[in-house]
């Protein structure tokens, strides 16, 4: 029989409230000593930190024996159930009060994803999921769009600044997808416009070279909201990847006919 994951899914909305708190606190009120670069264009602050710190000491205590991947402190213990953690995605909008950003909790084991949680403190919005049990923002049901062709979807992606050798390809999907949607924006925060795909404001988001943290919490709400998650080639690999394409489903071939010309995977 499969575990019940109810008091993780508690454990995931509290810690994520928690984080949301402390961003909430420091925010408009950073001193450039309190931001550092990881490297050109990707910048931490002490809040990351502090907040990925809050998240972990409360599962610790909970869960001794789980295993904890979080963006800043990396992967730790070996249990069979893992956290994933982005303590704040969005970090260059909240240092530049660009009003986007969120506390991202995700919790998987072998048979997959099982709950997730996507916390925007500045708006109060609570997107959460729960396998099995569907997906809701602020206690709410919700579900994707009905939009039935791409000639009629609003559209979501991210700027892969990191992804240099392949970024030509990327743009190339972009461009396509630019011209057959209705429109396209760049919101900053990939946690938050995979949550905005699985309450309907957006019809589908794709950006390749994600982390884990970036996807975990938020796919499992598409999934749970009757959405679809794959990588740009069909498969469901994209938590591995990082390539992902996310949509209502019932545009999603439409744009996989596109992703899968347009980008190569990694490797190849
Ligand atoms: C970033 C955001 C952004 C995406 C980047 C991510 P961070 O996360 O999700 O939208 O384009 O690839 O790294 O660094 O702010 O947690
Ligand atoms: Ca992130
Ligand atoms: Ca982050």
């Amino acid at each position: 029989m499969s575990h019940d994951y109810r008091q993780e899914y508690r454990l995931a909305v509290n810690a994520a409230r928690a984080a949301g708190k402390l961003l909430m606190s420091h925010y408009g009120r950073l001193q450039r000593s309190q931001i550092s670069a990881k490297s050109r264009n990707d910048f931490v602050t002490v809040v990351d930190k502090r907040s990925e710190k809050l998240i972990t000491a409360l599962i610790r205590s909970a869960y001794p024996d789980h295993a904890i991947l979080g963006e800043e402190g990396g992967a730790s213990g070996h249990g069979q159930v893992r956290w994933i953690i982005d303590p704040l995605d969005g970090t260059s909008n909240y240092i530049h009060h660009f009003p986007m950003f969120a506390v991202s909790i995700a919790v998987a084991d072998r048979q997959g994803l099982q709950v997730g949680v996507v916390y925007d403190p500045l708006h109060e919005e609570l997107f959460t999921a729960l396998r099995g049990h569907g997906a809701h923002l602020n206690g709410r049901p919700i579900s994707v769009s009905g939009t039935r062709k791409l000639a009629d979807a609003f559209m979501a992606t991210g700027i892969p600044f990191r992804a240099r050798p392949r970024f030509d390809q990327y743009l190339k999907a972009f461009g396509k997808i630019s011209m057959a949607s209705a429109g396209m924006r760049r919101g900053g925060s990939a946690a938050l416009d995979l949550a905005y795909v699985a309450c309907g404001r957006f019809d589908g988001f794709f950006e390749i070279n994600l982390s884990p943290w970036d996807i975990a919490a938020a796919a499992l709400m598409i999934q749970e909201a009757g959405g679809r998650v794959t990588d740009f080639w069909g498969s469901s690999g994209f938590l591995g990847s990082g390539d992902v394409l996310a949509s209502n489903r019932r545009i999603h071939a439409e744009l996989h006919a596109i992703t899968r010309v347009s980008v190569r995977p990694k490797n190849i």
